[in-house]
C-alpha cells in the first residue's frame, strides 16, 4: 500500500484542519495510508544555524521515503500560516530534497466562504520552486467549515463527496509515479 505524509498547518489541539485530516485519512484507507508528520517541534529558521535540527531531518526523511504529501492547512491573513511556511523553508534546505518531484495536494477549511483559496494559491506558487507536483483537480476548499463538523466528524455530504473524489485522483497520481 502506498504511503502518504500529511502535514497539518495548525498547531492547535482542536484544529478544524486536523479534523478534516482525520476524516480524509479514514476515507482514504482503502487507497493509501496517510500518516501525519508533526511540524510542532521545528525551531524558527535561522540561516546562522549550521546544524540541521533533528526534527527537520526526521521530517525530511519521512517525506523523502513517502509516495506523496498532502497539506491540510488553514489560511492566515490571506496566506500560508507561519508555522507551515517555516517548516517548508527548513525542508527546502535539506540535502534530501524531500519535495523534489513529489506528488502533492492541498486541503483546507475556513469559517469564511472561500475555504482557504488564497492560502492554497500561495502554497502552489511555493511548490513551483520546490518542484512539488501538485494535482490541479479537484480543488478542496471547505468554506463554512465550523458548520460542517460535528464532534470531529464531517456532517456534510458534499464535503464527503469531494474528499472521496480527491482521494481517487490522488491515488491515481501516486500509482502513476
Ligand atoms: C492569525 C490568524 C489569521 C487568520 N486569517 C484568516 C484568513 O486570512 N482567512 C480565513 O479564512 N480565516 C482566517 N483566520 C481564521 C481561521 O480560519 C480559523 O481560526 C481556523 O479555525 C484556523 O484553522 P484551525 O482550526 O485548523 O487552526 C485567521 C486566524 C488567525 C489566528
Amino acid at each position: 500500500m502506498k504511503k502518504v505524509i500529511a502535514i497539518v498547518g495548525s498547531l492547535r489541539k482542536e484544529s478544524v484542519n486536523r479534523q478534516l485530516f482525520n476524516n480524509y485519512k479514514d476515507l482514504a484507507k482503502e487507497y493509501f495510508v496517510l500518516e501525519e508528520a508533526s511540524i510542532g517541534e521545528i525551531p524558527l529558521y535561522n540561516q546562522d544555524i549550521e546544524q540541521e535540527p533533528s526534527s527537520v531531518t526526521s521530517l525530511a526523511l519521512k517525506i523523502a521515503e513517502s509516495d506523496g504529501i498532502i497539506f491540510f492547512s488553514p489560511e492566515y491573513n490571506y496566506s500560508i500560516p507561519g508555522v507551515l511556511k517555516n517548516a517548508i523553508d527548513w525542508l527546502s534546505r535539506s540535502k534530501l530534497k524531500p519535495f523534489d518531484g513529489k506528488p502533492a495536494a492541498i486541503i483546507g477549511g475556513s469559517p469564511g466562504n472561500i475555504g482557504t483559496a488564497r492560502m492554497q494559491y500561495h502554497l502552489r506558487q511555493v511548490g513551483v520552486f520546490l518542484n512539488l507536483k501538485f494535482i490541479n483537480k479537484p480543488e478542496v476548499m471547505v468554506g463554512k467549515v465550523f458548520n460542517k463538523l460535528e464532534n470531529g466528524e464531517i456532517n456534510d455530504q458534499d464535503t464527503i463527496d469531494i474528499f472521496e473524489k480527491h482521494i481517487k485522483h490522488f491515488a491515481q497520481q501516486i500509482n502513476r509515479s
